[in-house]
């Protein structure tokens, strides 16, 4: 009894040692960071203005076991946009939207790359062009329509506060 709890206590430090590496793995040129505790990683410091008083106006913050940067700089805001577009290109992939989105092969998903491009291609041809935005026109301005009926439904002569969210949810039928 006694020995199997010391051993429960033993592996539990264990755990507890393996998820701190593991969470806190560290990455070369990284910029400063308040120390991330294991799985909540930095949640527990969650106040932005004071963290960029702090380290500056570029920090790593770690949203549980995910590794982001802050940037609360104008001018570094622009570099990443510009200079180094390419390399910020890249989407947030997990083994989950690995599974969501066919080994991350949607255009969300997909790595800048070719595949991307092409991705990127085909929607702006055959969802996004003046060609296909005409052709649905008639359903948008049906739907359109649609929507302003049931809003203005049931007005009186005053203002009624209405939630737009909950119509745009809907599938129209209520
Ligand atoms: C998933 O994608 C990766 C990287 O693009 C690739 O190396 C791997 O072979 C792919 N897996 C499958 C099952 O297609």
């Amino acid at each position: 009894m006694e020995l199997s709890y010391y051993n429960s206590l033993l592996l539990l430090f264990v755990v507890f040692i393996t998820c701190y590496k593991l969470f806190t793995k560290r990455f070369k040129n990284l910029p400063p960071s308040p120390p991330p505790l294991p799985l909540i990683g930095n949640l527990h410091h969650l106040k932005p203005p004071a963290l960029s008083q702090k380290y500056g106006p570029i920090f790593s913050f770690r949203f549980g076991s995910q590794l982001s940067m802050v940037i609360s700089s104008a001018s570094l805001a622009e570099e990443c946009f510009t200079k180094n577009d390419i390399v910020l290109a890249n989407r947030f992939r997990s083994p989950k939207t690995k599974h969501l989105t066919y080994n991350n092969t949607v255009v969300i998903t997909s790595p800048y790359g070719d595949h991307w491009l092409n991705l990127c291609r085909i929607c702006f041809l055959e969802i996004l062009s003046t060609q296909r935005l005409n052709s649905f026109m008639g359903i948008r301005r049906d739907e359109t329509a649609r929507l302003i009926r049931s809003l203005s439904q049931g007005l009186g002569e005053g203002f009624t506060r209405v939630e737009v969210r909950l119509k745009l949810m809907s599938d129209g039928k209520s």
